[in-house]
């Protein structure tokens, strides 16, 4: 099998996540403030949205992470950030027409545990004037364990946070130290004991495979130490290696890295100890405990990816704060001006931050159809594209049989759609990428696997 998904490209390939559709470097100057306020004012009335509030700092500044944030050892940036973000909340309340309330709220980063208590309290009030919580909104904030405390937690608490994620990688100090991240057990151990002691209700870890010095030995004993912190849900992200883009990432040894194959057994390695423990598979690179929304959705049909990864949230509206964020509306994406000092002059003067963005044609709103399917359901049901996006029957089995083609039939295709089985998967991105109009320029992707 390795053979055969070497031959078809895997290990060499570079191959978006599908976090949306089309992706972001596909985004061009289209979308600009104007229409992102107009997109806003056209939410419906008493409709339930979600919001996305993105922080760009972080006290350290961890080698591996290719994520955008700035390190700042002191609370000034960050207090006047959180300004930024205030003013922003109240341009978004003089469009969002009445009565929209809060299906989820996410808090990411960087590091939004950096902000201090008063910071969390005034940020979480200013969110609740603009769009009120719900009996059912999901509060949930990327928790760095090595920077939070009591008194924090306290203030996400009595904010309303329900869920947290907290960011693991590996617990094996040689690799912690070759990917500039120290994190002793202790540390994850003691954030995951306190969050849940003020009653979140779901517990989402982060960890990768395919880090320096990673070995199957090495992944198994740090999936069990995991496992020990019993987590509702886990994300095995395939560590991404861009040092062209993420210049800190030319700290870490390339030659250290496992190659292309052992990436494949790592995941795999860790996979199975996951399912051997009773997690459900959600998607390409999730599980989560049986009882877990999550698994519900995977269920049920309901699993959809945004730009967070995997959710059940089904509102129509994401709406991304802060700089770098991403809006997505039923007319299509809308995003904020990357740099942080961009961001803040746009708001500064009395404008929303949008510089770029992408409106959906009626092929890209069947085509992100058919790629969420695959990365969510592995199955692609032609009646669901036919009934809800005007398909046409013979076009969609034409593309079908493209891409089965495509992967030596690899893949299963029958009268209701397209499947991936299970020796497939490790594909599921590629056979996604089959689908995508758009030309893929190589960087800023991660590889396949
Ligand atoms: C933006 S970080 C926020 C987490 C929080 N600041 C922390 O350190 O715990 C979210 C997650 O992105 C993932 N991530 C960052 N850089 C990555 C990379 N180069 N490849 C794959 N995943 C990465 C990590 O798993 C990390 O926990
Ligand atoms: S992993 Fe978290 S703390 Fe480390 S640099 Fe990335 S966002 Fe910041």
């Amino acid at each position: 099998m390795k053979a055969q998904l070497a031959k078809l490209g895997l290990f060499d390939a570079r191959v978006p996540r599908y976090t949306s559709y089309p992706t972001a470097p596909h985004f061009g100057g289209g979308v600009d403030s104007t229409l992102f306020a107009r997109w806003i004012s056209r939410i419906p009335r008493g409709a339930e949205i979600s919001l996305y509030v993105h922080v760009p700092f972080c006290r350290r500044l961890c080698w591996f992470c290719a994520c955008r944030t700035q390190g700042t050892q002191t609370d000034r940036p960050v207090a006047a950030y959180v300004d930024t973000l205030k003013s922003e909340l109240r341009m978004l309340a003089q469009h969002l027409p009445h009565g929209v309330r809060l299906s989820r709220l996410h808090w990411g980063g960087g590091t939004p545990t950096l902000l201090q208590p008063a910071m969390i309290e005034d940020l979480a009030q200013a969110i609740k004037q603009v769009a009120p919580f719900t009996g059912h909104t999901e509060f949930s904030v990327e928790i760095d364990p090595n920077e939070i405390d009591a008194p924090r937690l306290d203030a996400l608490a009595a904010a309303g946070m329900n869920r947290a994620s907290v960011g693991v990688q590996d617990f094996n100090e040689d690799i912690q130290r070759s990917i500039g991240r120290l994190q002793g057990y202790d540390v994850t151990r003691w954030a995951v004991d306190e969050i849940r002691a003020r009653g979140v209700a779901s517990l989402n870890a982060d960890i990768l495979y395919g880090l320096p010095h990673q070995s199957k030995a090495r992944i198994t004993e740090s999936v069990q130490k995991l496992l020990s912190l019993n987590p509702d849900r886990v994300a095995l992200y395939g560590y991404a290696h861009v040092p062209w883009m993420a210049k800190r990432q030319q700290m870490i040894p390339s030659d250290a890295l496992p190659r292309p194959d052992e990436r494949l057994d790592l995941f795999e390695t860790a996979r199975k100890l996951f399912v051997w423990d009773n997690y459900d598979e959600i998607g390409i690179d999730h599980f989560a405990t049986k009882d877990d929304r999550l698994s519900f959705a995977a269920r049920n049909g309901s699993l959809r990816r945004n730009f967070q990864g995997y959710t059940d949230d089904t509102s129509e509206v994401l709406v991304g704060l802060g700089a770098s964020s991403i809006s997505k509306f039923p007319q299509g994406y809308a995003q904020n001006a990357p740099a942080t000092s961009a961001y803040t002059k746009a708001i500064r003067a009395h404008g929303f931050a949008t510089v770029r963005g992408h409106g959906f044609s009626p092929q890209d709103r069947l085509r992100a159809r058919m790629i969420e399917m695959l990365m969510c359901d592995f199955r692609i049901e032609i009646a669901e594209l036919v009934r809800d996006y005007g398909a046409s029957e013979p076009d969609v089995r034409a593309m079908l049989n493209r891409a089965s083609a495509q992967f030596e039939n690899l893949l299963e295709v029958d009268a209701t759609g397209l499947f991936v089985p299970p020796e497939a998967r490790p594909l599921t991105r590629m056979v996604a990428r089959s689908f995508d109009a758009y030309e893929l320029s190589s960087a800023g992707h991660s590889s396949a696997i």
